[in-house]
């Protein structure tokens, strides 16, 4: 099989039949304006929207603030165990049809929490949609629960302790929302307990926050992974570890776009963090709000950065050596790319 692409239509076949595996996605930014609209109705919320499109016309963002302002205002619809239930199996169904065989999905419990709806309203829905998920579509998943940065470490460790009842469903914890000015270090002490509790671990860093955050995550939280990363290729020291250590990070080039962490995908940085040896990944973050689910994050970034077969096969095989699978899951996963390749 030649490694260059002929077109760009033969290059999103190629993407469309690659096994993969989805490690960044927060399952309320997958929140379609049409089941808004549906989940407002039922629940008799308020929104400030007339019609689908005028919430697609609000989806206009200059930075990641923006962004998180009205993801926070959509998440209000939310209110049932079925309504997270329906969420989430929304987006299997999304997954599953761009064949993604395993997804990690985050989840941001104190954007619930903090309106009165319970945690375990939140996740029961979620699980018995994983539950479902698997057994209708054969998709497996871990779930990691993540701390909202701009709120307190005290706020984070209130949170821990309402998950205890429900570790044996919850994989790993993992920290988001606005990145300046809330580093990694303020969460030292929460994510200490959650590893000493055996969780995997995750953070958000260097998408708008400096190289420092990213050495931060890696020496004070201990991550098993850093989501997008993308400012570590300011520090060759920091990247020459992130790729000695094989530490993998989770990409998400059409969240880059829309959030204005690049201008252009063409001046997007996953060819040279892939050329520097780091395990990068290709994710979709907040598929709703920036404009594609998993594979047209492939197609959006390959055909900008002209990717060839083997760079995207590299890419489908991060995704499963990065994810918390075991490591018989993870040969048989890597078998399943080979023999497509
Ligand atoms: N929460 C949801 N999406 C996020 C992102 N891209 N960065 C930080 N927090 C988020
Ligand atoms: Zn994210």
């Amino acid at each position: 099989m030649p490694d260059a692409f002929t077109s760009s239509e033969d290059r999103a076949a190629f993407i469309a039949g690659l096994p993969k595996a989805e490690l960044h996605l927060h399952i309320e930014g997958s929140l379609e304006p049409e089941l808004m609209f549906t989940l407002a109705r039922r629940n008799h919320v308020a929104i400030p929207f007339a019609s689908v499109e005028e919430v697609r016309a609000a989806y206009a963002f200059s930075n990641l603030q923006d962004f998180l302002d009205i993801y926070y205002q959509g998440m209000g619809v939310l209110h049932t165990e079925q309504d997270f239930h329906d969420l989430t199996i929304a987006y299997c169904a999304r997954a599953s049809a761009d064949n993604v065989r395993h997804v990690e999905i985050f989840f941001d419990p104190q954007g619930h929490t903090e309106r009165g709806i319970a945690f375990e309203t939140v996740i029961r829905g979620i699980t018995r949609a994983l539950d479902d998920a698997s057994a209708r579509y054969g998709i497996s998943s871990k779930l990691i629960m993540c701390f909202l940065r701009h709120l307190s470490e005290a706020d984070a460790e209130a949170t821990l302790d309402a998950a205890l009842p429900y570790l044996g469903r919850i994989d790993g914890v993992g920290l988001d929302s606005s990145e300046v000015g809330h580093p990694p270090a303020k969460f030292e002490r929460v994510f200490a307990r959650a590893r000493a509790l055996g969780l995997k671990i995750v953070a958000h860093a260097g998408e708008e926050g400096p190289p420092a955050y990213v050495h931060e995550a890696l020496d004070l939280l201990k991550v098993d992974r850093i989501d997008h990363g993308n400012r570590s290729l300011e520090d060759p020291a920091l990247v020459a570890r992130l790729a000695g250590e094989a530490m993998c990070l989770t990409v998400c080039p059409l969240s880059n776009l829309k959030l204005c962490v690049v201008d252009d995908l063409a001046a997007h940085p996953l060819r040279t963090m892939l050329d520097a040896g780091l395990i990068a990944t290709i994710n979709s973050d907040d598929p709703s709000y920036f404009g594609g689910y998993v594979n047209a994050n492939y197609r959006a970034v390959a055909d900008a950065l002209d990717l060839s077969r083997a760079e995207l096969v590299t890419l489908a095989r991060n995704s499963f050596t990065g994810s918390f699978l075991g490591e018989a899951d993870k040969v048989r996963h890597l078998a399943a790319i080979d023999a497509y390749a």
